[in-house]
């Protein structure tokens, strides 16, 4: 059966960590009874501000007007940077590990980092980038981009991060809708060890687009590429010349630092806006509390550049705090799983934030992978992105982190900023997947169908009721779409789209996408319930359940389940499954089909695509709609073969 049972955090931990379990629930009362104090004192404890705010906040979350230290001004990179000039200099800010293991690793300081984001500030100056203009980054996982946002940053630029998978349709769509002057990419990207065209897909995306006047070229791959005179500059002979003195643009804490896309599946990509003060704030201080930083910590957050958790825990929350970084540049590679124990114990990474995603696939992979390395270094462990079954956090609990982590399972979007429900990691006690509280500031709620606050133990939509700093201001250039799209569903409220149950103690647990939940037979279920009571064997590594129509024209439940690597899939499994699901959920619960899936198609942030694997179960597959963001396309093909051969 599912180990659903909490955990205890060690005690080290808890005498050692920022914030104990009773400062947490004092602060948060405060963060909500006397909430302008408190986040003066965060703003001022955490961050540097070239003049002071006029008020803390203005405006409501409910009126889409929200807005934090007002009158403040502050630079992002001069907080990330120079702020630890004076005393750490000489810590090391950033260390990036190739795809290749044996190629050679690179270290900044936080004096080279400073160097060479001032450098890429001047550089962008030069070719004619002012403030508020748009910079786009279509970059691999390298330096050069945790650089080239903070050179934005830095001289006032907005940066848009999009993710190098995308396509080139998918990036112009967005640079068009930024409107941006520049871009910067590299030649090739490097991924399983081959080259992916980068500058070659900036070049189909920009043709014909007038915003575009200078695209940026960093060499990573190394191969040629076409070259267009007048737009194009090698990032290296740009910086060459560059001044190393490049004062910090003093920006309003209001001040747009970032736009972010969200993948809209059905629907046009969505600008998410965040601007520069409460963003930084809630960065710093989620990642202090939430991830426990110390003062020369080293902290790895899987998630690539391209995705909020990449913003907000490899570059803004970290440097933020003077912490180190670590930059990966490869994908998770199922077939070499210890590397990325072997990333943690060559860094002594302290803090591991990654996805249940990645999690799965190394539990898939059995155990003996983390046999040859030791993990010591290890505090504390996070997970983010989907909902974490009992299996998977026990697995990443007990052989990870080997009892003595707590395991933070952190909730959030792109919209939030950062981190909004978690654990408290020093609470005296973790249950797998189910102890999250509302972060400071964050007052959340349940309502049902119709809107109605629900009170106590509940299930329901997960509401915010009211402002925190780091949320987000508006979608870029829609300010009617982001209040139709978040703020209409609930008046009053911030509608996030996600299902929860919130236990007696006033502890959430989410249950997955709205739009995920199955109804059968006039019984609403959460998919992430029949999906928890599959994988609660211990020879699945993981399950997605979808709704799909019987050839008897009936709604059913079509189970995808991936097994560890040594089990035997056969038919007596498959019923063993159905029964701890009957056992567990009653009979309306038990999939109508068990069908083995080698792996589950998923975006490279993690998230198993539950939009098509519904299409396949339903024969679907002419038109699989948007699939950039696939992390690995084959595994769709394979998933049609089966399901046409029904085995
Ligand atoms: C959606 C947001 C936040 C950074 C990564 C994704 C799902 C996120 C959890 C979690 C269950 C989770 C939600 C949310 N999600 N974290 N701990 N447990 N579900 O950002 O792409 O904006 O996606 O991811 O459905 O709404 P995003």
């Amino acid at each position: 059966m599912t180990d659903s049972t909490a955990r205890p955090v060690p005690e080290a931990f808890r005498d050692s960590a920022n914030v104990s379990a009773t400062s947490y629930d004092e602060m948060y009362r405060r963060s909500l009874e006397d909430s302008d104090s408190f986040w003066a004192e965060q703003a001022n404890r955490l961050l540097h501000w070239f003049t002071s705010w006029e008020s803390v906040q203005s405006g409501s979350l409910a009126g889409g007007d929200a807005r934090w230290f007002e009158g403040a001004k502050l630079n992002a990179a001069y907080n990330c940077l120079d702020r630890h000039l004076e005393n750490n200099a000489d810590s090391t800010a950033l260390i990036w590990e190739p795809e290749d293991e044996s190629a050679e690793n690179r270290r900044f300081t936080y004096r080279e980092l400073h160097d060479a984001v001032c450098r890429s500030a001047s550089a962008l100056r030069g070719i004619g980038v002012k403030r508020g203009d748009r910079v786009c980054l279509y970059l691999p996982m390298i330096p050069e981009a945790v650089i080239s946002m903070l050179a934005c940053a830095r001289m006032g630029a907005i940066h848009s991060v999009v993710f190098s998978g995308c396509s080139p349709d998918a990036l112009r769509e967005r640079i068009d809708d930024f409107q941006a002057s520049v871009v910067i990419t590299a030649d090739q990207a490097i991924r399983f060890g081959r080259k992916v065209p980068l500058k070659a897909r900036v070049d189909i995306a920009c043709e014909n687009l007038e915003s575009v006047k200078r695209v940026v070229v960093v060499r990573r791959g190394g191969d040629d590429v076409d070259w267009k005179d007048g737009r194009d500059l090698w990032f290296d002979d740009l910086l060459r010349g560059a001044p190393s003195d490049s004062p910090a643009a003093e920006m309003g804490a209001e001040d747009p630092l970032f736009i972010l896309y969200t993948s809209g599946a059905t629907s046009k990509p969505k600008g998410v806006l965040h601007t520069t003060g409460g963003y930084l704030v809630y960065a710093a201080l989620t990642h202090e509390v939430i991830l426990d930083h110390h003062a020369g910590d080293v902290h790895w957050c899987t998630a690539e550049l391209g995705w909020i958790t990449g913003h907000t825990y490899s570059v803004y929350g970290p440097l933020a705090n003077g912490g180190t970084v670590v930059l990966f540049e490869g994908s998770f590679d199922a077939k070499k799983p210890a590397r990325t124990w072997e990333i943690v114990d060559k860094y002594q990474v302290n803090s591991l934030y990654t996805t249940p995603t990645l999690i799965r696939t190394l539990m898939a992979q059995g155990d003996s992978h983390l046999e040859t390395t030791r993990r010591n270094s290890l505090r504390v462990l996070g997970t983010v992105g989907e909902p974490i079954n009992a299996e998977a956090w026990n697995w990443y609990h007990s052989k990870v982190g080997k009892d003595d982590c707590p395991v933070v399972d952190t909730w959030w979007q792109t919209e939030t900023g950062g981190i909004v429900l978690s654990p408290v990691p020093a609470a005296e006690s973790i249950k797998p997947g189910a102890s999250a509280k509302p972060f400071f500031g964050i007052e959340a709620g349940l309502v049902d169908d119709s809107g109605e606050l629900l009170e106590g133990e509940a299930t329901g939509h997960l509401v915010l009721s009211r402002s925190w700093p780091g949320q987000m201001r508006s979608l870029y250039g829609n300010h009617d779409r982001f209040v139709e799209s978040y703020l209409s569903a609930n008046p009053g409220h911030y509608t996030t789209g996600d299902a929860a149950h919130r236990d007696a103690d006033g502890h959430y647990r989410i249950t997955g996408h709205v739009d995920d939940r199955i109804t059968i037979a006039g019984v609403t279920l959460d998919t992430s319930d029949v999906e928890n009571a599959i994988t609660s064997d211990a020879g699945i590594a993981e399950a997605a359940v979808v709704a799909y129509t019987r050839d008897d024209g009936k709604d059913g439940i079509y189970a995808w389940v991936t097994p560890r690597i040594d089990t035997v899939t056969d038919n007596a499994l498959a019923d063993a499954l159905k029964n701890r699901v009957q056992e567990s959920l009653g009979e309306t619960a038990v999939p109508d089909v068990i069908q083995w899936a080698p792996a589950l198609p998923r975006t490279r942030s993690g998230k198993i695509l539950r939009r098509i694997l519904k299409q396949i179960a339903n024969g679907a597959v002419d038109d699989l709609g948007d699939t950039t963001t696939l992390a690995d396309a084959n595994v769709v093909d394979a998933l049609v073969e089966l399901r046409q051969k029904g085995s």
